[in-house]
């Protein structure tokens, strides 16, 4: 018999819609971040040996253009990576978000890393940008990232999962019995399922999915699952909410 829980989580700590959200490795961009700005630089991506960055944004042709003015670069514009390229990044067999690599020294320099915004006024549209600067971070080698609207059946893997969705969205997990699941709204620099992470993020729930199916709703850009059990079967599965009630 499974049991199903629905509850919503509301990020009352953290305020995603003013823009930029600093951690101790990492930030969050998002489509406030871009406005009005014809660039704006990645710190996590600056000047530093290694830095990844993943990119989650809407699937929608009228948004393609704005997108594809939305580019990475360094300031000498040697290399250019829109939003729309970055966003194609996905392993088709695991479903994951290749990230795209910034290393010092290599062919693309880490040097200053901007994303310039070639829209007419400035203009943007739904996004998040995760970059996380790499040189101290222990818990990327555990962690898989995914977008919300693309992980699809569900899979199997590892210890720390990461959801994107520049929408809200619902993740389900299942794991075995001696699984403990535990989430946090933060990436997967801050899962810590003590809560002993860099940023002194709390998790928000933990759970032992085992006894059922757990499926919650996070009203944020990110969210990252925490499981115990590295050797067991954990599944999760997330789609993006696509009817949002408009806001004001
Ligand atoms: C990158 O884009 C900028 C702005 O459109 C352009 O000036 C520059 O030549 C591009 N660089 C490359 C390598 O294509
Ligand atoms: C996709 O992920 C699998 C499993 O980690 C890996 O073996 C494979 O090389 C990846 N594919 C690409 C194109 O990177």
């Amino acid at each position: 018999s499974i049991r199903l829980a629905f509850i919503p989580i509301l990020l009352a700590i953290l305020n995603f819609s003013d823009g930029r959200v600093k951690f101790t490795h990492s930030s969050l961009y998002d489509e406030n971040d871009f406005v009005g700005k014809t660039r704006i630089e990645i710190e996590e991506c600056s000047n530093v040996a290694l830095c990844v960055i993943y990119v989650s944004i809407l699937s929608d042709q009228n948004l393609h253009d704005v997108y594809s003015n939305l580019q990475m670069s360094s300031e000498f514009r040697q290399w250019n990576m829109t939003l729309i390229q970055l966003n194609a990044m996905r392993n088709k067999t695991t479903k994951e978000i290749d990230p795209y690599f910034i290393v010092n020294g290599e062919d693309e320099p880490s040097g200053t890393t901007y994303f310039f915004n070639h829209n007419d006024k400035q203009i943007a549209a739904p996004l998040v940008i995760y970059a996380v600067n790499l040189d101290n971070e222990p818990n990327n080698a555990n962690a898989a990232v995914y977008d919300a609207g693309s992980i699809g059946e569900g899979f199997e893997k590892g210890k720390i999962v990461t959801i994107l969705n520049a929408h809200p969205f619902t993740a389900t997990i299942a794991a075995d019995a001696n699984t403990l699941g535990t989430v946090f709204a933060t990436g997967f620099d801050n899962a810590d399922p003590n809560d002993d992470n860099p940023d002194k993020c709390r998790h928000v729930m933990s759970m032992r999915p085992g006894l059922g199916v757990v499926t919650f709703q996070i009203n944020g850009p990110i969210a990252s699952i925490y499981f115990s059990d590295f050797q067991g079967l954990n599944h999760v599965s997330s789609s993006a909410i696509q009817q949002i009630s408009q806001e004001n």
